[in-house]
């Protein structure tokens, strides 16, 4: 993967800058909220456990603009959570303010309250860690001759030895309240969380080099890179290797919004949401909508019970967003959610939407380069003009413009450099491997085409498209096929009779045990018609009839579509292979079936070298 032109999603997933947390701001004293400020700030419990702190602690590291955080863990941070940074540091004289309750450095009224340029804001969190643990701070400003240390035990300030920059311990944590202790899971199970507290900060700031060591082991050390490298490094090998890139800005001042990071690929989609990273101006958030707007973009791609895993920051005016919603700070309300909804769930599902062929390897995703005119038709209809003709600002163009990015993995936005006339993406067929594999050959070198899996994803688009106009065509049968049918299915086909017409089916019984198909849907006008009434009819059972056009309707689609795909071990012509690759470069989302899987695959010349050596 080329790196130069991933940098520049940096700027977006390093959140908000210039206004958003970690924004390089003058000092300010720590000083206590006033009675007003602090009725409006989302109050409560804090410190769950282990991780929380370890979260507050690093949250705190950011926010003064530390380069370098070293978290230690001791019996999964139950026993000592140090925390050490090399940020600003404290002055002798705010230490014991730092411990008090509602004091801050951060935010001291209420406009600042309502547009969070920190991570902290309520000035509560080192307070209530002091008050269920053993706490010490140890902070060294650049203009002091030494540190300067404070207890919770005892509020003195005394002299101390230490670096510049603050180290926070943490020890004992619940000793106070055997209860909440007693509600710790294992160490292993606490270590997770703090893992995974440690691995969120990482991903927003990639910027900042970050070691965590548990029991004196060192399970993460990640040096300050760019954002590339990062997010690969840590979501894995499988995510390295299918994903997508996005970076999209649309809208300007109060109402800009700019989305980047990387989706990975339905194949690489998990069976748990733990690879699901989303960041608001540079804060890890689990928020609905934002979860609902990728799962939707996802949809027509990943079914089942399978999680998309990504990385996404979003940046937007911090009077947009209200962060002051929950104590724990990783829920957010947005002032227009439908927006940044509407804004999300297009620039995602236009990631994923590219034709097959034009960008996978680059990864580079234009939201405003329609590859349909069905599709510019939707974005005219659901997007505001300020999105629908924006063109990638600067930045974001320029990481697609990468110098020496020179082999196949970089492509030329539709923008700038349009596909030269007749050139094709997918290439031109050479033969066919045991009836599964089209292979075929293009400028980059070959090309794997799994025929099943791609002819059954154009279909499946073909039939969407049907249904979306005013239903599917349908093909009257020259002979009529009279099956047997169960009860259940001859009552299924007499309840559901409007939602088959629609599809394009013509049933009706004929007999107590069977029915007649007179005419199937015309996309499908091939298939089994037999096998295929009776899965259409399985998923009208399984689903219900109403909502098969509905909710179900990707399964109702994948039924049909499966049932007519080439099947494998057919023979097909050089010229049926080559029309199979012209319809999946127009095609959207051909590049994976309906089942996640890839669809082709690329083996450049490059690699095929590897291979034999040559050049070696
Ligand atoms: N690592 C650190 N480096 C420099 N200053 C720090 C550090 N940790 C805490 N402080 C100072 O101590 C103050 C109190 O920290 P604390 O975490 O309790 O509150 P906060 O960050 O202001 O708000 P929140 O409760 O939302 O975290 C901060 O406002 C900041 O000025
Ligand atoms: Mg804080």
């Amino acid at each position: 993967m080329a790196t130069p032109p991933l940098a520049s999603v940096a700027s977006a997933l390093q959140g908000a800058k210039p206004d958003g947390p970690s924004a390089v701001r003058a000092a300010r004293p720590i000083k206590p909220l006033g009675e007003q400020l602090i009725s409006q700030i989302a109050a409560g419990e804090v410190v769950e456990r282990p991780a929380s702190v370890v979260k507050e602690l690093l949250e705190n590291a950011l926010d003064a603009d530390a380069s370098r955080i070293d978290v230690r863990l001791e019996q999964g941070g139950v026993k000592r959570i140090v925390v050490a940074d090399d940020g600003s540091g404290i002055p002798e004289a705010e230490l014991p303010l730092a411990l008090a309750r509602h004091a801050t450095s951060k935010v001291s009224n209420l406009a600042e309250l309502e547009a969070v340029a920190t991570l902290g804001f309520r000035g509560e969190a080192l307070a209530s860690i002091a008050s269920v643990a053993r706490l010490t701070l140890t902070s060294r400003v650049a203009t002091a001759s030494h540190a300067f240390q404070i207890a919770s035990d005892d509020a003195e300030v005394r002299p101390a030895s230490g670096g510049f920059g603050t180290t926070v311990e943490v020890s004992d944590l619940y000793w106070n309240t055997p209860a909440r202790r007693k509600f710790l899971k294992t160490e292993a199970t606490e270590l997770g969380h703090c893992h995974e507290a440690v691995r969120r900060i990482a991903l927003a700031r990639p910027d900042v080099t970050i070691t965590l060591t548990h029991n004196g082991r060192v399970l993460e050390h990640r040096r300050a890179t760019d954002i590339g490298a990062r997010v690969l490094a840590l979501l894995g090998t499988e995510f390295a290797a299918q994903h997508r890139a996005v970076s999209h800005v649309a809208g300007e001042g109060l109402e800009r919004l700019a989305l980047g990071g990387f989706i990975g690929l339905p194949a690489v989609a998990r069976a748990s949401a733990n690879g699901q990273y989303f960041f608001v101006n540079g804060r890890f958030v689990r928020d609905r909508i934002l979860g609902h707007a990728v799962r939707a973009a996802f949809e027509d791609v990943l079914h089942g019970e399978r999680f998309p895993a990504y990385v996404l920051a979003l940046e937007l005016d911090a009077r947009r967003v209200d962060v002051n919603v929950h104590p724990s700070k990783t829920e957010v309300r947005f002032r227009d959610s439908q927006a940044v909804h509407r804004f999300v769930f297009q620039v995602v599902q236009q990631a994923l939407a590219a034709a097959a062929g034009r960008d996978r390897a680059s990864g580079a995703v234009y939201v405003n380069a329609p590859t349909s005119l069905a599709d510019l038709a939707r974005m005219q209809t659901q997007t505001p003009l300020s999105m629908g003709v924006a063109q990638p600002s600067a930045p974001y163009f320029a990481m697609f413009a990468a110098p020496g990015a020179d082999n196949a993995e970089t492509f030329a936005p539709p923008h700038a450099a349009p596909p030269e006339e007749g050139e094709h993406p997918l290439g031109f067929a050479l033969g066919q491997l045991h009836g599964i594999y089209i292979l075929a050959q293009n400028a980059s070198g070959l090309v794997l085409v799994d025929m099943h899996a791609a002819h059954e994803r154009i279909l499946y688009e073909q039939l969407k498209n049907a249904l979306d106009c005013q239903g599917a065509a349908e093909q009257p049968l020259l002979i009529p096929a009279v099956f047997n049918a169960t009860d259940v299915e001859v009552a299924l086909a007499a309840e559901a009779h409007e939602v088959l017409a629609r599809l394009g089916f013509s049933l009706s019984p004929a007999g107590p045990n069977a029915l007649v198909i007179r005419a199937v849907p015309a996309l499908l006008a091939d298939a089994d018609a037999v096998a295929l009434a009776r899965g259409v009819l399985a998923d009208i059972e399984k689903y219900g009839a109403s909502r098969l056009l509905t909710e179900r309707r990707n399964e109702l689609l994948s039924t049909m579509a499966c049932h007519r795909a080439v099947r494998a071990n057919r023979q097909l012509t050089l010229t049926e292979m080559n029309a199979l690759l012209r319809t999946m470069e127009a095609t959207e989302r051909s590049d994976q079936c309906n089942h996640g899987r890839p669809t082709w695959t690329q083996w450049r010349l490059a690699d095929l070298d590897r291979l034999f050596m040559r050049g070696q």
